[in-house]
C-alpha cells in the first residue's frame, strides 16, 4: 500500500517538475516521450533551480505526506545555493612530488576549489551539474526527487533505512557520506525514534549543499560542505559510531577509492558500524531458471545468490543505455558496477573491519513473462498456482507490482538525467536523440520491452571497526 502510494505521489511531483523545465525550454513532449523543442522567448532558467524564476519548483514537496517538515527547508535550497561560500582551500595530497610540481598542483588544486565553490554549478541541456568533477548527474530537485525515490525503493526491499544488526547498540552519531537532499539521514531519524532512540545526531557531507536544514524537521542534524575527494575530511578520528555511504560511486574515481574506504574507517569509532547501499549502473537480465521462483516472497524481488544468472541486457534501448553510461565511466576512471566492487574493498582492511555481511537484489522492471508456469500470467484473484510440482504465490499485490515499477521509472529518471553524457557518447544531436529517447520510452512502458529480465541490481554492505585490542 505504502509503496504504491509513494511512487505514485513521487512520480506526480516529478513529473511536475519536469513539466516545468520542459515549458521553459520550449519543449513538447507526447505521451510517448517524443520531444521538439520550440523557440522560448523566455531567459534562460537559473543553473540553480529546476524550474523558472517565476515558478516554484519546492512546491512539489510541500504536500509530501512523506516528509511534513520538507517545505520550509526546501524552499530556502536554492537561495542557500544562491549565497554560498564555501570553506577554504581543500587539502592537497601532494606525497612525493618533486617542488616545482607540488606548488603547481597546489595552485591548479586551490584555483579549481576556488572555480567549485564560487560558481559549482554549470547548465547543460537546461539543468544544473557540478562543474570540473567526474559526477555527471544533475543536481536539480528532479534529480533529488529520482534519488530520494531511489532511497524508499530500497528501504521497500531491504525493510528500513539500515541493514547492519547494531548489535551492540543504537548508534549516537552518524554521517551521511555524499548527503544529497539528506533524505536517508532524515529517514533513518524517524526510523531511530520509532525504535524510542530519540537522542541521534546526524551529520551530512557533500561537496555542495544540497540538503535543507534538517533541523526544522526535528533531526539534529549538520552539514559539512568538503570534497570527499580531498583528504583527509574535516573530522576527528573516531567521531562517528555509524556511517551511511550511499550511492555516492559516480562521485569518487576508482584510484582514490580504497582511500575513500581507509577515511571512512579512520573517523569511524571503535565498535562502529560502516554501512554502503550501491546500484549498478549498468542493467542486466536475470536469466529465465528452471527452479521455482528464487524470489523473495514479500517483494517479489529477487536475492542475488549463486543460484541466480545472469544475461546481458536484450532491449535494445538499455543495450544502447549500457554501451554510453560505460564509455562515461570509464572515461572518467568510475565504477559502471559498483556492486561488484564494495566486499572486496571493505575486506581490504580485515586488521581494521571485521563481520562484513551484505544483502543484494534484483529488482525486475517489469511482470516477467516467464515467471508464471507456461509463461501464462495468472488471472487476477488467483492466489497460488503450481510451477514445477510446488505451489506458490503467484499474483502480484499493489505494493509489489509498485516496487518493480518505481525501479523502472528511476532508471527512465536515471537516463533522463544522464542525457549530456549519453548524447555525447552517443554521436547523436538533438533531433537524433529525441528520436531515440521516444523509442526508448515507447519500448519501456508501451510495449512492456523489459518483461525478458532487466532488473535493477541493488546492495547493502555492512561491517564492524574493531577494537585495538581485537
Ligand atoms: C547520487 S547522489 C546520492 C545522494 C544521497 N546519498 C542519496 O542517496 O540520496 C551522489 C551525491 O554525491 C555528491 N558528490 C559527488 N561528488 C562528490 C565529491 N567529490 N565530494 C562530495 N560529494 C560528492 C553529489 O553532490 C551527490 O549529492
Amino acid at each position: 500500500m505504502e509503496s504504491g502510494f509513494v511512487y505514485l505521489y513521487m512520480s506526480d511531483e516529478i513529473g511536475r517538475a519536469r513539466r516545468q523545465r520542459d515549458a521553459e525550454l520550449g519543449i513538447v513532449r507526447t505521451r510517448s516521450g517524443s520531444t521538439t523543442t520550440t523557440p522560448s522567448t523566455s531567459s534562460p532558467p537559473s543553473p540553480l533551480s529546476t524550474g523558472s524564476p517565476r515558478s516554484d519548483p519546492t512546491s512539489a514537496l510541500q504536500r509530501s505526506p512523506t516528509s511534513p517538515g520538507r517545505k520550509d527547508s526546501v524552499l530556502s535550497r536554492s537561495a542557500k545555493m544562491d549565497l554560498f561560500v564555501g570553506p577554504g582551500p581543500f587539502a592537497v595530497n601532494t606525497f612525493a612530488m618533486p617542488e616545482k610540481r607540488r606548488a603547481d598542483a597546489a595552485a591548479e588544486n586551490e584555483a579549481e576549489d576556488l572555480l567549485l565553490q564560487s560558481t559549482p554549478f554549470e547548465t547543460r541541456d537546461g539543468r544544473p551539474y557540478l562543474r570540473n568533477t567526474p559526477y555527471f548527474l544533475p543536481c536539480d530537485l528532479i534529480e533529488l526527487h529520482r534519488q530520494s525515490l531511489r532511497t524508499m525503493l530500497n528501504e521497500e526491499v531491504f525493510l528500513a533505512p539500515t541493514c547492519a544488526p547494531f548489535s551492540s547498540g543504537l548508534p549516537k552519531k552518524v554521517l551521511e557520506v555524499g548527503c544529497g537532499s539528506g533524505f536517508w539521514s532524515s529517514t533513518c531519524h524517524d526510523h531511530f525514534r520509532s525504535l524510542g532512540h530519540d537522542d541521534v545526531s546526524f551529520t551530512g557531507v557533500d561537496i555542495v549543499p544540497l540538503a535543507p536544514n534538517l533541523r526544522e524537521q526535528g533531526v539534529n542534524w549538520n552539514f559539512v560542505q568538503h570534497d570527499l575527494r580531498k583528504f583527509p575530511w574535516p573530522f576527528e578520528e573516531g567521531e562517528f559510531d555509524y556511517i551511511m555511504v550511499k550511492d555516492v560511486s559516480l562521485g569518487i574515481p576508482l584510484e582514490i577509492s580504497q582511500r575513500f574506504v581507509d577515511e571512512c574507517v579512520r573517523v569511524l569509532g571503535e565498535d562502529g558500524t560502516l554501512e554502503v547501499w550501491e546500484s549498478d549502473h549498468i542493467l542486466r537480465c536475470l536469466v529465465q531458471h528452471n527452479q521455482p521462483p528464487l524470489w523473495d516472497s514479500a517483494t517479489r524481488t529477487y536475492p542475488i545468490t549463486p543460484a541466480l544468472t545472469f544475461n546481458t541486457a536484450q532491449n535494445r534501448f538499455i543495450q544502447d543505455a549500457n554501451s554510453w553510461i560505460e564509455q562515461a565511466c570509464e572515461q572518467r576512471r568510475l565504477p559502471p558496477t559498483p556492486c561488484g566492487r564494495v566486499a572486496d574493498m571493505l575486506s581490504q582492511e580485515p586488521d581494521l573491519l571485521h563481520k562484513v555481511a551484505s544483502k543484494r537484489t534484483a529488482i525486475p522492471l517489469t511482470e516477467l513473462s516467464w515467471e508464471y508456469s507456461g509463461g501464462r500470467r495468472p488471472s487476477a484473484g488467483m492466489k497460488k498456482h503450481k510451477c514445477k510440482g510446488k505451489t506458490v504465490e503467484c499474483c502480484p499485490t499493489a505494493d509489489q507490482s509498485a516496487i518493480r515499477h518505481t525501479a523502472l521509472m528511476t532508471v527512465i529518471q536515471k537516463i533522463e538525467s544522464l542525457e549530456p553524457v549519453l548524447k555525447e557518447y552517443s554521436g547523436k544531436n538533438t533531433e537524433e536523440w529525441a528520436s531515440w529517447w521516444a523509442n526508448m520510452m515507447s519500448s519501456l512502458l508501451d510495449q512492456n520491452g523489459v518483461a525478458s529480465g532487466e532488473c535493477l541490481e541493488i546492495g547493502a554492505w555492512w561491517t564492524t571497526k574493531r577494537r585495538r585490542s581485537q
